[in-house]
């Protein structure tokens, strides 16, 4: 394992993401965590990029007791002026910031570091700059903005680099990392999968113990599926699924659900069908926010009922309660916020591990959304459900704008559906993001036969993104759009015009509400 401590770059965890792709295992801590209270031995340790000044007062330094460790060290933009602070300071002030495209030239051709790098560009992104070289140190590769490119200390091991390797921009950042990773720190290179299902069962097995009982809620999506699936190789029918039917759901949703999780994958299923109470809470209210609260709190109403309801064969009580919590999200509680800022541990879990009195069990925490998708593959999950686009908690909920009723949603339902269906059959599905129908609670003039019509308008929406935060929406081709177009008006009831979205992420978000 390789150890990266962040000192809060927007590209640390990127760090993380690359060197798996070379079956690198590498956990990111924050910056101020202390070597002596580390339960494992890395084989490395990476410095990443962050936005302070390590001259400044009240800059996070590392703890450095890395150095006794004797393992290779690589620090990268912050992470390499802290190395050069800590070596004899040398780093001020640029006179401008550095951001954008450099050329590398590598001046030593026997870094193990630069092995297979020639002179390609790499992605800078600094103010502050190396004014001398620290102690120990000689220079390995220049740019034209920096005599200190990259420096290192081979008789320790030990790396300094201005530019960021992890991002995709510097074009043999990865072979960099690899060199590092593999060759200097000599990691093991077994992350694959295939080891992950078998560590994780044995995990699970063990935490669990004999005849502890667990429960969790399947939504249909991605990692509540792979989630219970890993469950239920570990542990059978001691793994309890719920899957709450909230009368939000897309077309012919609970009923796929259930075929696939019990007769497909053999998982202990309960469903749970609480249309009427949620359609009831829901009357009246337009505002989103309070829909969603709504939707919510209902949620964990139903499911800490219906676990209540559940009686084990073992006669034990539920001990345990499984949650789909990814990597990112634990990457956004764990990394370093500023000097000042106490680190949140907790991943918001929604108030059921409050009420319940269970403990919590994690298995995808350790992993990227796409490393979700490959063990979902592996595990047998169905390939169309391992690829499914995301589809938000509130459902429909938020689709339907303004009041939800039952009458709203099928139409929301079978526009969502006739979507979606084109989106697949013209082999789009991959490429695309996130597709949706909006029903919004406006009426427009059509005319339909000899008939004039007065009837709602669908909204389609396609995204493509990375991560959610900004989305560019779809260019599709304008005989797709008419086609989807002419199929909702003369397939859904109560739609007489359909519109395509053309607004990025932002200035609006992906849904509509
Ligand atoms: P926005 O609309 O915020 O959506 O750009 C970004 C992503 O998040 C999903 N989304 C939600 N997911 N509960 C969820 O579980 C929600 O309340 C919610 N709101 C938005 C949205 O579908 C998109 O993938």
């Amino acid at each position: 394992t390789i150890l990266v401590l962040d000192f809060g770059s927007q590209y640390s965890h990127l760090i993380t993401r690359r060197l798996r792709e070379f079956n690198v295992y590498a956990e990111m801590l924050p910056c101020t965590q202390k070597i002596a209270e580390l339960s494992w031995t890395p084989k490395g340790i990476i410095l990443s990029g962050g936005p302070y000044s390590v001259y400044a007062e009240g800059a996070p330094h590392v703890d450095h007791d890395i150095f006794k460790l004797n393992v290779p060290i690589l620090g990268i933009c912050y992470g390499m002026q802290e190395l050069a602070w800590i070596n004899g300071k040398g780093v001020a002030r640029g006179e401008k910031r550095e951001y954008g495209p450099a050329t590398l030239n590598v001046e030593d051709a026997e870094c193990p570091l630069f092995k297979g790098v020639d002179h390609s560009q790499v992605w800078m992104s600094h103010h502050d700059k190396l004014h001398a070289l620290p102690t120990g140190f000689k220079a390995v590769a220049t740019s034209t903005n920096s005599p200190f490119a990259a420096i290192s200390n081979e008789a320790e091991h030990i790396y300094g680099i201005q530019f960021h390797p992890e991002v995709t921009h510097t074009t043999q950042g990865k072979t960099m990392l690899k060199n590092f990773a593999v060759d200097i720190c000599k990691a093991t290179t077994n992350w694959t999968m295939e080891n992950f299902i078998d560590t994780e069962i044995a995990r699970i097995r063990k935490l669990v113990g004999p005849t502890a009982e667990v429960i969790g809620a399947v939504s249909g999506g991605v990692d509540s599926t792979v989630g219970a699936k890993i469950m239920h190789e570990a542990i059978g029918t001691r793994f309890h699924a719920i899957y709450v039917d909230n009368g939000l759901m897309r077309l012919n949703e609970t009923e796929t659900v259930y075929k696939t999780l019990t007769e497909g994958l053999g998982i202990n299923l309960t469903v749970v069908d609480a249309t009427d109470l949620f359609l009831g809470r829901l009357k009246g209210v337009t505002d989103p926010e309070k829909k969603r609260k709504i939707i919510g709190n209902t949620f964990i109403h139903v499911f800490e009922d219906e676990a209540a309801k559940i009686k084990p064969a073992s006669g034990q009580e539920i001990e345990y309660l499984l949650q789909g919590t990814l990597y990112p999200d634990v990457i956004e509680s764990i990394s370093f916020k500023g000097p000042s800022q106490t680190i949140k541990t907790h991943h918001n879990v929604g108030g059921l591990l409050e009420n319940m009195k269970l403990k919590l069990i994690e298995p995808l925490r350790e992993l990227f959304k796409d490393e979700v998708r490959d063990l979902g593959e592996l595990m047998g999950v169905p390939h169309d459900l391992v690829w499914r686009h995301p589809f938000p908690g509130p459902g429909l909920g938020i689709r339907v704008l303004g009041e939800v009723n039952k009458e709203q949603l099928k139409i929301a339902r079978e526009a969502d559906a006739i979507f979606i269906e084109e989106i697949k059959a013209h082999g789009l599905y991959k490429e695309i993001s996130q597709a949706l129908a909006a029903l919004l609670p406006v009426k427009s003039v059509g005319v339909m036969g000899d008939q004039r019509t007065y009837e709602q308008v669908i909204a389609l929406r396609a995204v493509e993104t990375v991560d959610f935060m900004t989305a560019d929406w779809y260019v599709f081709e304008a005989k797709f759009l008419k086609k989807v177009a002419s199929r909702i008006v003369n397939e859904v009831d109560g739609v007489a015009r359909v519109t395509y979205d053309i607004t990025s992420k932002p200035p609006a978000t992906v849904e509509w509400e």
